[in-house]
C-alpha cells in the first residue's frame, strides 16, 4: 500500500500534522509540499490532502491540485484534514474549501484544530488578531487552537482501513 500526502502550510502547522500521520499509516509514504509541481499519481493507491485556512479560504495550491487531479482522484482512496481554528461541526465549513464530489469521494474530512503561532505571525496578522479578540462577536466564538491528535489517528485509521471482501 502507497500513500501521498500532499500538504500546504503558511507557518508549518499542517507540515507538522503531515508528519504526526506519517507515524499512524500502514505502508509507504510520501509526503509533499505542494507548490505547482507535477504529480505523479498513479503509483499511489492512497492520497491525503492536507490544508490550512486563511481568512476562510484554503491555500491557493491546494485548490488548484484538487482541481487539475480531480479524475484521477476519484480513482484513488482519498482522505482530507485541515487545520484551522473552526470546529469540526461548522455547517458549511468543508463545502466551502472543497467540491462536493471530492467531500463524498473522501472516506474522511476533518479539521485537526491548528496553533496560532504569533510570535511567527507577520505585523498586519498579529495586529488583527489582537483587534479582533476585543471584539464580542469575535471573542466568544474564538477559541485559541490546540492539534487534535485523536483526529489525525481518525485520518489514518480509515486509510488504512482494508476494503471489507
Ligand atoms: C491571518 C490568519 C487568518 C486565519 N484565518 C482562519 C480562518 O478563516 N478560519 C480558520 O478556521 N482558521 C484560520 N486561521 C488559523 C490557521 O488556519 C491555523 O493557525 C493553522 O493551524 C495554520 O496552519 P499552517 O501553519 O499550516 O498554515 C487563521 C490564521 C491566521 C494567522
Amino acid at each position: 500500500m502507497k500513500t501521498i500526502i500532499v500538504y500546504g502550510t503558511k507557518y508549518g502547522c499542517t507540515k507538522k500534522c503531515a508528519e504526526i500521520l506519517t507515524g499512524y499509516l500502514e505502508g509507504d509514504i510520501d509526503i509533499v509540499r505542494i507548490k505547482n509541481e507535477k504529480i505523479d499519481l498513479e503509483k499511489y493507491d492512497n492520497v491525503i490532502i492536507g490544508g490550512s485556512v486563511y481568512m476562510g479560504k484554503i491555500q491557493k495550491e491546494i485548490m488548484r491540485f484538487c482541481k487539475k487531479y480531480k479524475g484521477k482522484l476519484m480513482n484513488k482512496k482519498v482522505g482530507i484534514f485541515i487545520s484551522c481554528y473552526t470546529s469540526n461541526d461548522e455547517e458549511g465549513f468543508m463545502e466551502s474549501l472543497f467540491s462536493k464530489e471530492l467531500l463524498e469521494h473522501a472516506c474522511i474530512v476533518t479539521t485537526v484544530g491548528g496553533e496560532m503561532d504569533y510570535d511567527k505571525m507577520n505585523f498586519v496578522y498579529r495586529k488583527m488578531f489582537q483587534s479582533l479578540k476585543k471584539i464580542d462577536g469575535f471573542n466568544e466564538e474564538f477559541k485559541e487552537p490546540e492539534l487534535r491528535i485523536l483526529d489525525i489517528k481518525k485520518v489514518a485509521k480509515a486509510i488504512n482501513k482494508r476494503a471489507s471482501k
